[in-house]
C-alpha cells in the first residue's frame, strides 16, 4: 500500500489513523456484527456514536450552551439557502435583508443564492483587489435593519482568511452590538479555536477538515430560532429537513442523518482531541503555513498573491512565474507522490491544501520538490 501527500481542497486528505480504525470496524463495529452504515439511526448503538460525536465536537470548540450543534445535508452551498430561508425574517419576522462581505468565490456564492430569499446588500467587496485581501471592517457599510451579516472566514479557492473576530459595536457603534455574524467556516473549522460566542451561525461542510462529502455542521444560537412572538423564524417555505429549530427539536434525527459521515467525523473529532486539542493543531497548522509561505516569500520562481495579513492557512494559492511551465511542474508533482495540486479552475495557478489532517513531512516534500524544480530550470 502506498499513500500519497494529498493537497486536495475538498473532498480531502483524512488522518490514515481515522481511516485505519474504520477499516478495521468496517464489517463489525464493536461485535455488533454489522457496519455503522448498516444501522438503524435510531438504534441505541448508532445514537451513542452520534451523542459521542455532538459532544467531542462541542468540547473541542469549546460551543457554549445556549448553542445548538446540527449535523445535517446539503453542503456549503445548501447552506447559501438554508442559512436566508431560517434567519433572514429577522427577529421582527419581517427583516427580509441581510449583509454580506464578499472576499472570494464562495461568499459571491452565497450572495447570489441568498438574494433570491430578500435583500442582500453587500457592505464590501474585494473584488477590486481579485480576491486577495479581507476588506478593512471600518470601510464595511452595514446596515441597521440587515437580519445578519455573513462572511466567508476562510476563502478555499482564493486562499483567503480572517485572522481577526469583527467587532462590530467598536467600528460601527452601538446599532450593530447584537447584529448576528454568520460564517462559513467549511474550509477551517477545526483549524484553529475560535470564539463561537462571538458568532450567530458557523457552518461547515465536513469534507475538508472533518469527514466524508454529504454531513454538513452548524452551530447556531438558540436565540436565532426564534422570533419575537416566540415563533420558528425560519420562512413557512423552509423545509422541514433544513429548518434549525426543527432539527435542534430533534437532534438532528427529524430524518435520517448521514449516519456513517457522523461516525467518521466523530473518529475525527477523538483523533483532534489524542492529538491536544484545537490549540495543539493551530500550532502544527501555522507551523506548515510557515514553511510554505516562507519558501514562496524566499523565491522568484513561484509567487503567492494573497496579502500577507490575510493568507489561509489551510489553502495555499501559489503561482509559478513562468505559467508555461504549470504542466511540467504538476507532472513531477504527480510522480514524486504530491497530488491534487492543480489550482481551482476559477483562478488557475497551483494550491496547496494544507488541513489538519497533512502531516509536516508532507509540506516538507512539496517545498523540497518546488525547491528542486526551481533549480531544473
Ligand atoms: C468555503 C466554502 N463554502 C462552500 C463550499 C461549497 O461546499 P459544498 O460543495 O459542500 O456545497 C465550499 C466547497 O469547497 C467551500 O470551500
Amino acid at each position: 500500500m502506498t499513500r500519497v501527500f494529498n493537497f486536495s481542497a475538498g473532498p480531502a486528505a483524512l488522518p490514515e489513523a481515522v481511516l485505519a480504525q474504520a477499516a478495521a470496524e468496517m464489517l463489525d463495529w464493536h461485535g455488533t456484527g454489522m457496519s455503522v452504515m448498516e444501522m438503524s439511526h435510531r438504534g441505541s448503538d448508532f445514537m451513542g456514536i452520534h451523542a459521542e460525536a455532538l459532544a467531542d465536537l462541542r468540547e473541542l470548540l469549546a460551543v457554549p450552551a445556549n448553542y445548538k450543534i446540527l449535523f445535517l445535508q446539503g453542503g456549503g452551498l445548501g447552506e447559501n439557502a438554508i442559512v436566508p430561508l431560517n434567519l433572514m425574517r429577522g427577529k421582527s419576522g419581517n427583516q427580509n435583508e441581510a449583509d454580506i462581505v464578499i472576499t472570494g468565490v464562495w461568499s459571491e456564492k452565497s450572495h447570489l443564492e441568498a438574494q433570491r430569499y430578500g435583500k442582500m446588500n453587500i457592505a464590501a467587496s474585494a473584488v477590486d483587489t481579485g480576491f486577495t485581501a479581507v476588506p478593512v471592517v471600518e470601510s464595511w457599510k452595514l446596515n441597521q435593519n440587515a437580519a445578519y451579516l455573513h462572511l466567508c472566514t476562510n476563502e478555499t479557492i482564493n486562499g483567503v482568511e480572517y485572522h481577526f473576530m469583527p467587532e462590530l459595536e467598536a467600528t460601527h457603534g452601538a446599532a450593530f452590538k447584537d447584529m448576528p455574524i454568520v460564517a462559513d467556516m467549511s474550509s477551517h473549522i477545526l483549524s484553529r479555536p475560535v470564539d463561537v460566542s462571538k458568532y450567530g451561525l458557523i457552518y461547515g461542510g465536513a469534507q475538508k477538515n472533518i469527514g466524508p462529502a454529504g454531513l454538513t455542521i452548524a452551530i447556531v444560537r438558540e436565540d436565532l430560532l426564534l422570533n419575537d412572538a416566540s415563533e420558528t423564524r425560519a420562512h413557512s417555505m423552509c423545509p422541514s429537513v433544513f429548518n434549525y429549530k426543527t432539527l435542534a427539536d430533534t437532534d438532528s434525527m427529524y430524518n435520517t442523518p448521514p449516519t456513517y459521515g457522523i461516525y467518521i467525523a466523530g473518529l475525527v473529532f477523538k483523533w483532534l482531541k489524542a492529538q491536544g486539542g484545537l490549540t495543539v493543531m493551530e500550532t502544527h497548522n501555522r507551523a506548515k503555513a510557515a514553511l510554505l509561505y516562507g519558501y514562496l516569500d524566499a523565491t522568484s520562481f513561484f509567487e503567492s498573491r494573497v496579502n500577507k495579513a490575510d493568507r489561509s492557512l489551510m489553502n495555499v494559492p501559489f503561482f509559478l512565474k513562468d505559467e508555461s511551465l504549470n504542466a511540467a511542474f504538476l507532472q513531477g508533482a504527480n510522480e514524486a507522490g504530491l497530488k491534487q495540486l492543480k489550482g481551482h479552475r476559477a483562478i488557475g495557478g497551483m494550491r496547496a491544501s494544507i488541513y489538519n489532517a497533512m502531516p509536516l513531512a508532507g509540506v516538507e516534500a512539496l517545498v523540497a520538490y518546488m525547491k528542486a524544480f526551481e533549480r531544473a530550470h
